[in-house]
């Protein structure tokens, strides 16, 4: 199964694609993470990311579409995976779909999880992450056990650097010049699928399963 995750900011793709990911036995491949952890290592490529993520921006294609077309030929990825966070333009969809072409693949689903912008305004400012293991949570809607504490491994949640208000709204305006093209490039390739994400995260995780299985 393979499978690439659609939605603006904040509108539920990690959250439902680490579900996913768990159900199907396959990878779950976030570019968003990627960097994040090339930042918290203090790699050059984390470096470069920084100064466009702390702004809201998208980092540039050349420096996302080696990395994932890579990624997506290890050995893990051989029953497939889920792309979450990319591609984000129109680019980066080409460069997925020439690479899938050349080892005879195709993907199955494009997923577009739809939220409207003031629920992700919203929701932006009650996210908290692990840095760690990459565990999403939401201070009203999804709470760890312990206030400010991973459940998976413990470590203390934080607040993302591109969470505040200013930035998220960015991030929206970014996401619907260079990203929302993307429903139509995948609606004429006949992989689109769209669920309502304002619902619950199980009922969402629900819309994605019919679909799916
Ligand atoms: P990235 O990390 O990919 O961020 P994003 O796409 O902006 O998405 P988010 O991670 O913010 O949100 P999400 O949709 O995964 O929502 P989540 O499940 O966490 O990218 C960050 C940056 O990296 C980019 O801005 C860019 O600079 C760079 N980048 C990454 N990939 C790139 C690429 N391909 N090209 C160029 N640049 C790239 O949920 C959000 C919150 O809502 C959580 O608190 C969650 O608990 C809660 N929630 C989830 N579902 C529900 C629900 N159904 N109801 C209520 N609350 C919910």
């Amino acid at each position: 199964m393979k499978i690439v995750m659609l939605g603006a900011p904040g509108a539920g793709k990690g959250t439902q694609a680490k579900m996913i990911a768990k159900k199907c036995d396959i990878p779950h491949i976030s570019t968003g993470d990627i960097f994040r952890e090339n930042i918290k290592n203090g790699t050059p490529l984390g470096a470069k990311a920084k100064t466009y993520m702390d702004k809201g921006l998208l980092v540039p294609d050349e420096l996302v579409c080696d990395l994932v077309v890579d990624r997506i030929q290890q050995d893990d990825c051989k029953n497939g995976y889920i792309l979450d966070g990319f591609p984000r333009t129109i680019p980066q969809a080409q460069a997925l779909e020439d690479a899938l072409t050349k080892i005879g693949q195709k993907l199955d689903y494009a997923i577009d999880i739809e939220v409207p912008d003031e629920n992700i305004i919203r929701r932006m400012s009650g996210r908290r992450s692990c840095p760690k293991c990459g565990a999403i949570y939401h201070v009203v809607n999804n709470p760890p056990k312990k206030e400010g504490i991973c459940d998976v491994c413990g470590t203390e949640l934080v607040f993302r650097a591109d969470d505040k208000e200013e930035t998220v709204r960015n991030r929206l305006d970014v996401y619907h010049t260079q990203t929302q093209p993307l429903i139509d490039f995948y609606k004429e390739r006949g992989v689109l699928q769209e669920v309502d994400g304002t619902k619950s995260m199980d009922d969402v995780f629900g819309q994605i399963v019919s679909i799916i299985f």
